[in-house]
């Protein structure tokens, strides 16, 4: 059973932009919050915890979980989400961080941001309307992080492999996609994540694929603080032999994010990078197949894999819902003060 480790209102008003900004506990609080919020969710309970309260969430780009889970989920809670986008706002026109942080801090009680698609602007930006804002600010994925989307990959994990993770081998692989350059930020919000729950992480990726240095530094040495390892491979194959779970996904090379056009046709040379029968048979028998979604299908992965016994996918999915709801409660007041 749960211990409470901390007291919950110590979140009260907090940010959470990276989960390397939260701790240990605090995380841990947070999955303990959403898995009663689950329950109470199955159960048809009332759990109005932010009455009245409203959060603005402001996406730079597009979004079919992220902006559904917290959207829904707040009416769950008994407030209201705005959905708010760059060109309906004057974001388009070039307001300054801490003119839109102060202004909708008089306004409300929390703020959600999108902001992804360029490398070395979303988290920067938003760190900065947070310094203004007097509410808290959830990153809805950034450059850096996608810390909404790991915590539910974390409470997914645990639901089917039991609370304690030490020395279970997650392969996070790059894989092909045609669709569009996708963030960094789901392999690197994995890798800041997980090993400190003392889960040994595989990188893979083709060459000129790498992550940002600066944020595997750091995930480095929170590893080494959980008592795990993070290695890399620039072999699908390699990464998955004997793993307990494979998170093949897409992302683009950093320098060519601002031509799309170019960082796709670069990716096209590795069309062999796919989750197919063939390469979950490298892994252990039982292990499991994830994904944050949207996944190219027949490219990052056969339908054969992802509509298969092994993949956890809309469960993942549905998390994000439960640990969603879960951070705006704790950080908006739905414990108290
Ligand atoms: N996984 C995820 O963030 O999905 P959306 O882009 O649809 O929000």
């Amino acid at each position: 059973m749960h211990q409470i480790a901390i007291d919950r209102k110590t979140l009260v008003g907090r940010d959470f932009i990276e989960t390397l900004d939260w701790t240990v506990e605090e995380i841990e609080e947070a999955l303990a919050v959403a898995g009663e919020l689950k329950t109470a969710f199955k159960n048809g309970e009332p759990h109005r915890l932010l009455a009245d309260k409203t959060l603005f969430m402001l996406f730079l780009d597009k979004s079919t979980r992220t902006r559904n889970a917290f959207e829904s989920g707040m009416t769950q809670l008994g407030g209201h989400a705005i959905y708010l986008d760059a060109e309906k706002t004057q974001v388009a026109h070039g307001e300054s961080p801490k003119d839109m942080g102060v202004v909708l801090s008089r306004y409300g009680h929390g703020l959600a941001i999108r902001h992804d698609l360029a490398p070395y602007e979303g988290n920067v930006w938003m760190r900065e309307i947070a310094r203004w804002a007097d509410i808290p600010l959830i990153n809805l994925q950034c450059d850096v992080d996608h810390p909404t989307q790991t915590l539910a990959d974390l409470m997914t994990l645990r639901e089917k492999r039991g609370e304690n993770l030490q020395g279970m081998r997650v392969a996070v692989s790059w894989a092909y996609a045609p669709s569009y350059a996708k963030p960094l930020s789901v392999p690197q919000g994995l890798a800041t994540l997980l090993p400190r729950f003392g889960v040994d992480l595989v990188i893979a990726h083709p060459h000129g694929f790498e992550l940002m240095p600066e944020v595997m530094e750091r995930a480095e040495s929170a590893a080494a603080e959980g008592g795990a390892r993070i290695t890399y491979v620039h072999d699908m194959d390699e990464a998955f032999r004997d793993a307990d779970v494979v998170y093949p996904k897409s992302w683009g090379r950093i320098e060519a994010f601002r031509d799309e056009k170019a960082a796709l046709a670069e990716s096209g040379a590795f069309k062999d990078w796919i989750c197919d029968a063939r390469r979950m048979s490298l892994a252990k028998a039982d292990a499991l197949y994830m994904h944050c979604l949207p996944a190219d299908r027949g490219n990052e992965v056969t339908d054969e894999v992802i509509d298969g016994p092994q993949s956890v996918v809309y469960d993942e999915a549905e998390n994000r819902m439960h640990t969603g709801k879960a951070l705006m409660a704790l950080t908006m007041g739905g414990y108290g003060l």
